[in-house]
Protein backbone atom coordinates (compact mmCIF):
# COMPACT_ATOMS: atom_id res chain seq x y z
CA UNK A 1 0.00 0.00 0.00
CA UNK A 2 1.51 3.71 -1.20
CA UNK A 3 2.18 5.79 2.09
CA UNK A 4 1.59 9.57 2.40
CA UNK A 5 2.55 11.91 5.18
CA UNK A 6 0.09 14.66 6.90
CA UNK A 7 2.21 16.86 7.95
CA UNK A 8 -0.38 18.41 10.50
CA UNK A 9 -4.07 17.11 11.60
CA UNK A 10 -6.24 18.03 9.36
CA UNK A 11 -9.86 17.72 9.35
CA UNK A 12 -11.17 13.83 9.97
CA UNK A 13 -13.14 13.91 6.42
CA UNK A 14 -9.61 14.31 4.45
CA UNK A 15 -7.64 11.95 6.78
CA UNK A 16 -10.80 9.34 6.28
CA UNK A 17 -10.38 9.31 2.62
CA UNK A 18 -6.69 9.55 2.51
CA UNK A 19 -6.87 6.11 4.98
CA UNK A 20 -9.24 4.50 2.70
CA UNK A 21 -6.63 4.88 -0.27
CA UNK A 22 -3.12 4.96 1.69
CA UNK A 23 -1.05 3.66 5.32
CA UNK A 24 -1.76 7.44 5.97
CA UNK A 25 1.86 8.70 8.60
CA UNK A 26 0.17 11.79 10.59
CA UNK A 27 1.92 14.23 12.38
CA UNK A 28 -0.15 13.60 15.59
CA UNK A 29 1.30 16.94 17.44
CA UNK A 30 -0.91 19.66 17.26
CA UNK A 31 1.94 21.66 15.79
CA UNK A 32 4.14 21.99 12.80
CA UNK A 33 6.66 19.72 12.30
CA UNK A 34 10.36 21.00 12.24
CA UNK A 35 12.50 21.43 9.79
CA UNK A 36 14.45 18.86 10.80
CA UNK A 37 11.16 17.08 11.54
CA UNK A 38 10.19 17.32 7.99
CA UNK A 39 12.94 16.46 6.42
CA UNK A 40 12.71 13.06 8.18
CA UNK A 41 9.20 12.29 7.53
CA UNK A 42 9.41 13.07 3.76
CA UNK A 43 12.20 10.34 3.33
CA UNK A 44 9.83 7.92 2.41
CA UNK A 45 6.69 8.40 1.83
CA UNK A 46 4.65 8.28 -2.01
CA UNK A 47 3.19 12.02 -1.30
CA UNK A 48 2.97 14.46 1.15
CA UNK A 49 0.04 16.85 2.31
CA UNK A 50 1.15 20.09 3.47
CA UNK A 51 0.02 23.21 5.13
CA UNK A 52 1.05 27.13 4.52
CA UNK A 53 3.30 26.52 7.28
CA UNK A 54 5.47 23.83 5.62
CA UNK A 55 8.46 25.07 3.60
CA UNK A 56 8.78 22.92 0.36
CA UNK A 57 11.56 23.91 -1.34
CA UNK A 58 14.48 22.27 -3.08
CA UNK A 59 16.04 20.25 -0.06
CA UNK A 60 12.56 18.80 1.18
CA UNK A 61 12.02 17.52 -2.27
CA UNK A 62 15.31 16.18 -2.61
CA UNK A 63 14.53 14.20 0.77
CA UNK A 64 11.10 13.11 -0.43
CA UNK A 65 12.48 11.18 -3.43
CA UNK A 66 9.86 8.87 -3.74
CA UNK A 67 6.77 11.68 -3.39
CA UNK A 68 4.51 11.89 -6.72
CA UNK A 69 3.76 15.33 -5.61
CA UNK A 70 2.91 17.86 -3.37
CA UNK A 71 -1.19 18.73 -2.23
CA UNK A 72 -1.26 21.99 0.29
CA UNK A 73 -4.08 22.42 1.93
CA UNK A 74 -4.49 25.72 1.19
CA UNK A 75 -5.22 28.27 -1.47
CA UNK A 76 -1.82 30.35 -1.12
CA UNK A 77 1.09 28.44 -2.03
CA UNK A 78 4.20 30.72 -1.63
CA UNK A 79 5.20 28.33 0.56
CA UNK A 80 6.22 26.06 -1.96
CA UNK A 81 9.07 26.46 -4.98
CA UNK A 82 6.64 25.61 -7.51
CA UNK A 83 9.50 26.49 -10.46
CA UNK A 84 11.43 24.02 -8.22
CA UNK A 85 8.92 21.19 -8.09
CA UNK A 86 8.27 21.37 -11.90
CA UNK A 87 12.13 21.26 -13.41
CA UNK A 88 11.52 17.97 -11.03
CA UNK A 89 8.58 16.92 -12.87
CA UNK A 90 6.30 16.73 -9.26
CA UNK A 91 2.74 18.25 -9.70
CA UNK A 92 1.99 20.59 -6.79
CA UNK A 93 -2.10 21.37 -6.24
CA UNK A 94 -3.87 23.86 -3.60
CA UNK A 95 -7.36 24.00 -2.74
CA UNK A 96 -9.24 26.97 -4.80
CA UNK A 97 -12.97 27.86 -4.21
CA UNK A 98 -13.40 26.30 -1.37
CA UNK A 99 -12.43 28.95 1.17
CA UNK A 100 -13.28 31.74 -0.67
CA UNK A 101 -17.02 32.85 1.18
CA UNK A 102 -15.06 31.92 4.64
CA UNK A 103 -12.27 34.46 3.75
CA UNK A 104 -14.16 36.84 2.04
CA UNK A 105 -16.67 37.02 5.83
CA UNK A 106 -13.29 37.67 7.45
CA UNK A 107 -12.30 40.83 5.57
CA UNK A 108 -15.64 42.10 6.29
CA UNK A 109 -15.23 40.17 9.99
CA UNK A 110 -12.17 42.54 10.14
CA UNK A 111 -13.67 45.42 8.38
CA UNK A 112 -16.64 46.00 10.67
CA UNK A 113 -14.59 45.08 13.73
CA UNK A 114 -11.92 47.79 12.64
CA UNK A 115 -14.40 50.49 11.72
CA UNK A 116 -16.74 50.50 15.12
CA UNK A 117 -14.14 49.00 17.14
CA UNK A 118 -15.36 45.86 18.73
CA UNK A 119 -12.58 44.58 20.50
CA UNK A 120 -11.61 47.51 22.31
CA UNK A 121 -14.79 48.42 22.99
CA UNK A 122 -15.39 44.91 24.24
CA UNK A 123 -12.48 44.99 26.35
CA UNK A 124 -13.77 47.92 28.17
CA UNK A 125 -16.73 45.79 28.90
CA UNK A 126 -15.00 42.66 30.75
CA UNK A 127 -12.58 44.97 32.05
CA UNK A 128 -15.89 46.51 33.60
CA UNK A 129 -14.74 49.94 33.22
CA UNK A 130 -18.11 50.86 31.13
CA UNK A 131 -19.94 53.25 33.26
CA UNK A 132 -23.07 53.75 30.92
CA UNK A 133 -24.16 55.18 27.80
CA UNK A 134 -22.21 58.44 26.32
CA UNK A 135 -22.67 60.38 23.53
CA UNK A 136 -18.70 60.21 22.88
CA UNK A 137 -17.76 56.71 23.20
CA UNK A 138 -15.90 54.79 20.77
CA UNK A 139 -17.32 56.54 17.89
CA UNK A 140 -15.92 54.65 14.68
CA UNK A 141 -16.28 54.62 11.03
CA UNK A 142 -19.48 55.55 8.77
CA UNK A 143 -19.19 51.71 6.12
CA UNK A 144 -22.83 52.44 4.28
CA UNK A 145 -21.95 54.26 1.00
CA UNK A 146 -18.10 54.33 1.57
CA UNK A 147 -16.21 53.16 -1.58
CA UNK A 148 -14.29 50.29 -1.02
CA UNK A 149 -10.75 49.68 -2.71
CA UNK A 150 -10.40 46.21 -3.51
CA UNK A 151 -6.59 45.05 -4.05
CA UNK A 152 -6.34 41.94 -6.47
CA UNK A 153 -10.02 41.30 -8.10
CA UNK A 154 -9.36 37.67 -8.17
CA UNK A 155 -11.85 34.51 -6.89
CA UNK A 156 -11.65 36.21 -2.91
CA UNK A 157 -11.07 39.83 -4.18
CA UNK A 158 -14.36 39.34 -6.18
CA UNK A 159 -16.30 37.91 -3.19
CA UNK A 160 -15.29 40.86 -0.95
CA UNK A 161 -16.54 43.10 -3.39
CA UNK A 162 -20.18 41.28 -4.48
CA UNK A 163 -20.46 41.32 -0.54
CA UNK A 164 -20.38 44.93 -0.38
CA UNK A 165 -23.89 45.19 -2.40
CA UNK A 166 -25.91 45.53 1.14
CA UNK A 167 -23.47 48.51 1.97
CA UNK A 168 -24.50 50.63 -1.04
CA UNK A 169 -20.68 51.13 -1.20
CA UNK A 170 -19.14 52.55 -4.84
CA UNK A 171 -16.16 49.73 -5.52
CA UNK A 172 -12.94 50.66 -6.61
CA UNK A 173 -10.51 47.68 -7.54
CA UNK A 174 -7.07 47.28 -8.66
CA UNK A 175 -5.70 44.29 -10.70
CA UNK A 176 -3.39 43.60 -14.32
CA UNK A 177 -6.66 42.22 -15.51
CA UNK A 178 -10.48 43.69 -15.59
CA UNK A 179 -13.03 41.93 -14.07
CA UNK A 180 -16.35 41.94 -15.91
CA UNK A 181 -18.22 40.69 -13.16
CA UNK A 182 -17.59 43.43 -10.71
CA UNK A 183 -17.71 46.12 -13.26
CA UNK A 184 -21.50 44.67 -14.66
CA UNK A 185 -22.73 43.69 -11.29
CA UNK A 186 -21.41 46.47 -8.82
CA UNK A 187 -19.93 49.15 -11.61
CA UNK A 188 -16.97 48.57 -9.77
CA UNK A 189 -14.01 50.87 -11.76
CA UNK A 190 -10.61 49.42 -12.03
CA UNK A 191 -7.91 52.04 -11.46
CA UNK A 192 -4.67 52.38 -10.75
CA UNK A 193 -3.02 51.09 -7.10
CA UNK A 194 -1.90 54.56 -6.24
CA UNK A 195 -5.39 56.02 -7.13
CA UNK A 196 -7.29 53.00 -5.14
CA UNK A 197 -5.47 54.23 -2.29
CA UNK A 198 -5.98 57.87 -2.69
CA UNK A 199 -9.86 57.29 -2.88
CA UNK A 200 -10.76 54.42 -0.70
CA UNK A 201 -12.61 54.19 2.76
CA UNK A 202 -11.35 50.12 3.08
CA UNK A 203 -8.66 48.88 0.97
CA UNK A 204 -8.82 45.28 1.31
CA UNK A 205 -6.25 43.35 -0.55
CA UNK A 206 -5.97 40.10 -2.28
CA UNK A 207 -3.21 39.41 -4.03
CA UNK A 208 -0.86 36.39 -3.73
CA UNK A 209 2.39 36.67 -2.22
CA UNK A 210 4.91 36.61 -4.98
CA UNK A 211 8.67 38.72 -5.39
CA UNK A 212 5.93 41.67 -7.59
CA UNK A 213 3.10 41.52 -4.56
CA UNK A 214 6.44 41.47 -1.30
CA UNK A 215 5.78 44.95 0.39
CA UNK A 216 3.04 46.31 -2.27
CA UNK A 217 1.76 48.28 0.98
CA UNK A 218 4.95 49.70 1.81
CA UNK A 219 5.06 52.93 3.73
CA UNK A 220 4.80 55.15 0.34
CA UNK A 221 1.06 53.13 -0.78
CA UNK A 222 0.26 53.65 3.25
CA UNK A 223 0.87 57.35 2.74
CA UNK A 224 -1.43 57.53 0.14
CA UNK A 225 -4.21 56.81 2.16
CA UNK A 226 -6.60 58.87 3.87
CA UNK A 227 -6.35 59.55 7.55
CA UNK A 228 -10.05 57.89 7.98
CA UNK A 229 -9.06 54.98 5.98
CA UNK A 230 -8.59 51.21 7.28
CA UNK A 231 -6.39 48.78 5.72
CA UNK A 232 -7.87 44.94 5.62
CA UNK A 233 -5.29 42.51 4.99
CA UNK A 234 -6.60 38.61 4.67
CA UNK A 235 -3.86 37.19 1.96
CA UNK A 236 -0.35 37.43 2.89
CA UNK A 237 1.45 38.71 5.54
CA UNK A 238 4.53 40.32 3.56
CA UNK A 239 2.41 42.13 1.14
CA UNK A 240 2.18 44.72 3.97
CA UNK A 241 5.27 46.32 5.53
CA UNK A 242 4.35 45.45 8.82
CA UNK A 243 6.74 47.54 10.41
CA UNK A 244 5.67 50.57 8.06
CA UNK A 245 1.82 49.84 8.90
CA UNK A 246 2.65 49.86 12.80
CA UNK A 247 4.54 53.62 12.27
CA UNK A 248 1.38 54.21 10.16
CA UNK A 249 -1.39 52.91 13.22
CA UNK A 250 0.59 54.94 15.80
CA UNK A 251 0.88 58.39 13.98
CA UNK A 252 -3.10 57.90 12.96
CA UNK A 253 -1.84 58.85 9.29
CA UNK A 254 -4.66 55.71 8.34
CA UNK A 255 -7.51 55.02 11.26
CA UNK A 256 -7.32 51.60 11.53
CA UNK A 257 -6.23 48.18 10.37
CA UNK A 258 -7.70 44.32 10.29
CA UNK A 259 -5.15 42.21 9.94
CA UNK A 260 -5.38 38.06 9.78
CA UNK A 261 -1.91 37.66 8.60
CA UNK A 262 1.71 38.62 9.15
CA UNK A 263 5.03 39.14 7.94
CA UNK A 264 6.43 36.39 9.88
CA UNK A 265 3.88 34.35 11.62
CA UNK A 266 3.62 33.74 14.30
CA UNK A 267 5.15 36.66 15.53
CA UNK A 268 3.71 40.24 14.93
CA UNK A 269 6.01 43.63 14.24
CA UNK A 270 7.65 45.05 17.25
CA UNK A 271 4.56 47.82 18.40
CA UNK A 272 1.77 45.72 16.55
CA UNK A 273 -0.26 44.16 19.87
CA UNK A 274 -0.32 47.37 21.16
CA UNK A 275 -2.41 49.35 19.21
CA UNK A 276 -5.99 49.85 19.93
CA UNK A 277 -6.67 50.43 16.49
CA UNK A 278 -5.59 47.32 15.05
CA UNK A 279 -8.10 44.25 14.78
CA UNK A 280 -5.40 40.79 15.03
CA UNK A 281 -6.85 37.65 14.10
CA UNK A 282 -4.71 34.16 13.82
CA UNK A 283 -4.84 34.08 10.10
CA UNK A 284 -8.22 31.97 10.39
CA UNK A 285 -9.47 33.80 6.90
CA UNK A 286 -10.84 29.87 6.11
CA UNK A 287 -11.32 28.25 9.57
CA UNK A 288 -15.55 27.61 9.33
CA UNK A 289 -16.47 24.12 9.59
CA UNK A 290 -17.48 23.69 5.84
CA UNK A 291 -14.83 25.70 4.39
CA UNK A 292 -11.96 23.46 6.42
CA UNK A 293 -14.03 20.17 5.11
CA UNK A 294 -14.45 20.76 1.53
CA UNK A 295 -10.02 22.22 2.08
CA UNK A 296 -9.17 18.61 3.27
CA UNK A 297 -11.07 16.85 0.77
CA UNK A 298 -9.91 18.42 -1.64
CA UNK A 299 -6.52 18.40 -0.63
CA UNK A 300 -7.08 14.27 -0.48
CA UNK A 301 -8.43 14.42 -3.73
CA UNK A 302 -5.40 16.08 -5.02
CA UNK A 303 -2.64 13.65 -3.33
CA UNK A 304 -4.86 10.57 -4.54
CA UNK A 305 -4.57 11.51 -7.89
CA UNK A 306 -0.92 12.39 -7.76
CA UNK A 307 0.17 9.28 -6.26
CA UNK A 308 -2.10 7.42 -8.98
CA UNK A 309 0.12 9.33 -11.92
CA UNK A 310 -2.95 11.14 -12.63
CA UNK A 311 -3.66 14.89 -13.38
CA UNK A 312 -5.04 16.52 -9.84
CA UNK A 313 -7.68 18.28 -10.07
CA UNK A 314 -6.26 21.36 -8.94
CA UNK A 315 -2.84 20.69 -10.24
CA UNK A 316 -0.80 24.43 -10.39
CA UNK A 317 2.13 23.07 -12.66
CA UNK A 318 -0.23 21.08 -14.83
CA UNK A 319 3.66 21.36 -17.71
CA UNK A 320 4.70 17.97 -15.89
CA UNK A 321 2.22 15.39 -17.44
CA UNK A 322 3.06 16.86 -20.57
CA UNK A 323 5.98 15.60 -22.52
CA UNK A 324 9.58 16.29 -21.66
C1 LIG B 1 -4.94 30.36 3.70
O1 LIG B 1 -4.27 31.29 4.03
C2 LIG B 1 -4.88 29.74 2.41
O2 LIG B 1 -4.06 30.15 1.57
O3 LIG B 1 -5.64 28.80 2.19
Amino acid sequence: MAKVLVTRRIPEAGLELLRAHFEVILNEADRALTRAELLEAVRDVDGVLCLLTDRIDAEVMAAAARARGFANHAVGFDNIDLAEATRRRLPVANTPGVLTDATAEMAWTLLFAVARRIVESDGEMRAGRWGGWGPLQFIGGDVTGRTLGVIGAGRIGQAVALKSRGFEMPVLYADEHPNETLERALGARRVSLDELLGQADFVSVHVPLTPATRHLIDARALGLMKRTAYLINTSRGPVVDEAALVRALRAGTIAGAGLDVYEDEPRMAEGLAGLANAVLAPHTGSATVTARDNMALKAARNLIAMVAGERAPDCLNPEVYGPC
